[in-house]
């Protein structure tokens, strides 16, 4: 990737769309509601309350990263989303239950303007999930083409000057690439044969990418971890991303796996499960869509901890994943995590993390920073998959020929010296030398 010679100025109005209108969504929107019209603080959101520190530590140049890169104003967002179901996101977001009496009703009028559209859905792919709100069309192709519409619409209507798409929709069952993954002619040829291997994440990708819009993906599912759409995001200049935000139990694995390593502290076991009851829980208890989310919470272990390079550490370890939806529990989820772990002569202790989590509050500030260096990455011409947000993600794209990055502190580093080679800064290796001179 070539550094970027100039970077368009974020000016008129960022239209954010997401595919599903649930739990995560309703409270991005209600959120950037309050926060925007100065009723509360972007709690969570490293665009709105982050700073980046610039040249030597004795320079004391540490601005906020939005006034750094310049990154679209919150009074500038218009959402917009499509969802299975018809309710209004004050709806949705009362259904959700997320968000208490007293700060919805203080969104409701606001929440109550945004109605979703037609949704490109098919039970195959989230079986517990039933709606009417949906769209008609024989081919996967023509689902494309409407969604197309949809995106140039909503353009249209709100007078804006640019589009992201952050996939907020349910958790998709396990797929695999396969041969019609592998190049753009062979999955448009797909799509108008209704393959089964064309699951409807896989059409707003492609339908945002035709539209010169960047695509991050929130969910496990493959949807634009492709070729065929990799390919197509580059030829169309369209930054993209993945996959599945990482929020409760993955956050936390991948701060406390990096402590271990960097101790040298062995692992014999990490056994970790959860209980929650809102709609996200109830699709997961399908077990189509719960391999999805078990392949992608397994992944960040094994990346951080290396255990071919530290066999006597970490070459043997247990790694397991429960999710058990448990209606009473709402949004509120809890995860508990056993860990067993080994000292000095090999003598075990053991660590218990029981995190009483709020999932969409942890997820709501992911998706609007998300949005945000998304359309930094476009207005500076950046293509493709953006590994840089890695950050954001439990199962991050990367490179064919790379292994992802898992551990929060490098993905943290890797974010902030993009930035700064973006904006033509020095890198900052925290090496220091120069003071002992
Ligand atoms: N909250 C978190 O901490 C977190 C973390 C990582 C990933 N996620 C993922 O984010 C997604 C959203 O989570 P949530 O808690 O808001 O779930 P949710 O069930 O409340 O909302 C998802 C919405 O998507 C809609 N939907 C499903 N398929 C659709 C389609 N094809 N087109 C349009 N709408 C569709 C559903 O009707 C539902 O309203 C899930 O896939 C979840 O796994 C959430």
């Amino acid at each position: 990737m070539r550094r970027p010679v100039s970077i368009a100025p974020p000016k008129g109005k960022l239209g954010v769309l997401t595919p599903g209108m649930g739990a995560v969504s309703t409270t991005l929107m209600a959120g950037t509601e309050l926060v925007r019209r100065g009723e509360s603080t972007p709690v969570g959101s490293l665009t709105q309350m982050g700073t980046i520190r610039l040249g030597k530590r004795t320079e004391s140049r540490i601005p906020r990263i939005k006034d750094f890169v310049k990154l679209a104003e919150l009074k500038d967002i218009v959402f917009g989303g499509w969802d299975v179901f018809p309710d209004d996101a004050y709806k949705a977001a009362a259904k959700a239950g997320v968000l208490d009496s007293r700060d919805l009703a203080k969104a409701e009028k606001f929440l109550k303007t945004i109605r979703p559209m037609k949704a490109a859905f098919d039970q195959n792919y989230v079986k517990n999930l039933q709606g009417t709100n949906v769209k008609k069309g024989k081919t996967k192709f023509d689902l494309a083409e409407q969604l197309r519409e949809d995106i140039r619409d909503f353009k249209k209507k709100n007078k804006l000057d640019r589009l992201v798409m952050v996939w907020c929709a349910s958790t998709e069952v396990f797929m695999r690439p396969e041969a019609v993954h592998q190049d753009l002619d062979s999955f448009e040829k797909a799509m108008k044969t209704n393959h089964p291997a064309i699951a409807p994440s896989m059409l707003y990708a492609y339908a945002a990418i035709s539209e010169g819009v960047p695509f991050a993906n929130g969910a496990p599912n493959l949807t634009v971890d492709i070729p065929a759409l990799e390919d197509f995001a580059k030829e169309k200049q369209v930054p993209i991303g993945g996959k599945d935000f990482k929020t409760g139990q993955t956050l936390m694995k991948t701060v406390l796996a990096p402590g271990f390593k960097a101790r040298m502290i062995g692992l014999n076991g990490w056994f970790s499960t959860n209980i929650l009851g809102n709609r996200d829980g109830e699709v997961l208890d399908d077990p189509g869509s719960f391999k999805t989310k078990e392949e992608s919470k397994l992944g960040a272990l094994e990346y951080i901890l290396q255990p071919k390079v530290y066999p006597e550490l970490y070459g043997k370890f247990t790694h397991k994943v429960r999710i058990n939806y448990y209606p009473p529990r709402g949004d509120n989820k809890e995860g508990w995590d056993n860990i067993d772990i080994f000292g000095w002569l090999g003598y075990p202790m053991q660590i218990k993390v029981d995190f009483l989590c709020r999932d969409s509050i942890l997820a709501a500030p992911i998706v609007l920073d998300l949005a945000l260096f998304f359309d930094l990455a476009k207005r500076a011409g950046m293509r493709g998959i953006q590994e840089w947000l890695s950050f954001y993600f439990k199962s991050p794209m990367c490179a064919k020929e790379l292994y992802p990055e898992h551990d929060l502190f490098i993905q943290l580093m890797k974010l902030k010296n993009t930035l700064r080679w973006m904006m033509g800064e020095e890198l900052i290796t925290h090496l220091g030398a120069e003071y002992y001179d």
